[in-house]
């Protein structure tokens, strides 16, 4: 390359960086670049530390276990103690704390808590 298309390219790249720059600042400022931070929730303290069923599972799944729970107990008059939606204050003893943090994050809004699981 001639000393005229380097110092060209140059220009070019240093003309490149600035007009980047703001964007990646705005991008970096709005957090574009970090993990969005897991909600905080308070877990049960004392008991054997264990959930109705493993975390993972519950995590994953404690929306179908209730919904099904529910149709078992309340249509299938079956006797289902363990998965009772009143029984997770048992431990989760604060909805604000746990329940509801977490589907604030996730935005969803279960229409059960109108009726069950106050407050
Ligand atoms: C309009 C009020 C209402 C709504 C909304 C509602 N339930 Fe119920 N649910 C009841 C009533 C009434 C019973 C029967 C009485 C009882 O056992 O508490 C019941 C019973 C249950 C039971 C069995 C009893 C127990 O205490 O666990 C489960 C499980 C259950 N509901 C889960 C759910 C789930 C999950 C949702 C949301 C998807 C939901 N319910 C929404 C009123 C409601
Ligand atoms: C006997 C006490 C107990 C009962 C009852 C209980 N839980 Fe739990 N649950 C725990 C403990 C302790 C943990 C944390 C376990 C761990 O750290 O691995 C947990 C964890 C969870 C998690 C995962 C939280 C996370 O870290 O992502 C969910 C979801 C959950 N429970 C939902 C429920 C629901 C829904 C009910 C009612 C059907 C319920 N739990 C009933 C003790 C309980
Ligand atoms: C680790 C995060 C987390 C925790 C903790 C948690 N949930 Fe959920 N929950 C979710 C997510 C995400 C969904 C929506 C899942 C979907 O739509 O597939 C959900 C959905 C539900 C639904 C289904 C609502 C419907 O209309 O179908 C019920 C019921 C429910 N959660 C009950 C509870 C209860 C009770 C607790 C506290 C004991 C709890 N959840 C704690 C993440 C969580």
């Amino acid at each position: 390359m001639s000393r005229d298309s380097l110092a060209a390219a140059a220009l070019v790249a240093a003309l490149l960086a600035a007009a980047a720059a703001p964007t990646l600042y705005t991008a970096a400022a709005n957090g574009l670049f970090k993990k969005p931070p897991r909600p905080e929730l308070v877990l049960p303290k004392g008991g054997d530390g264990k959930c109705v069923e493993p975390t993972d599972y519950m995590r994953a799944n404690h929306m179908k276990l209730l919904v099904n729970a529910r149709d078992r107990i309340v249509r299938g008059g079956e006797k289902l103690d363990k998965y009772h939606i009143e029984g997770c204050k048992n431990c989760h003893a604060r909805r604000a704390e746990f329940c509801d943090r977490c589907h604030a994050y996730a935005g969803v809004k279960p229409e059960c808590f109108g009726c069950h699981y106050l407050p």
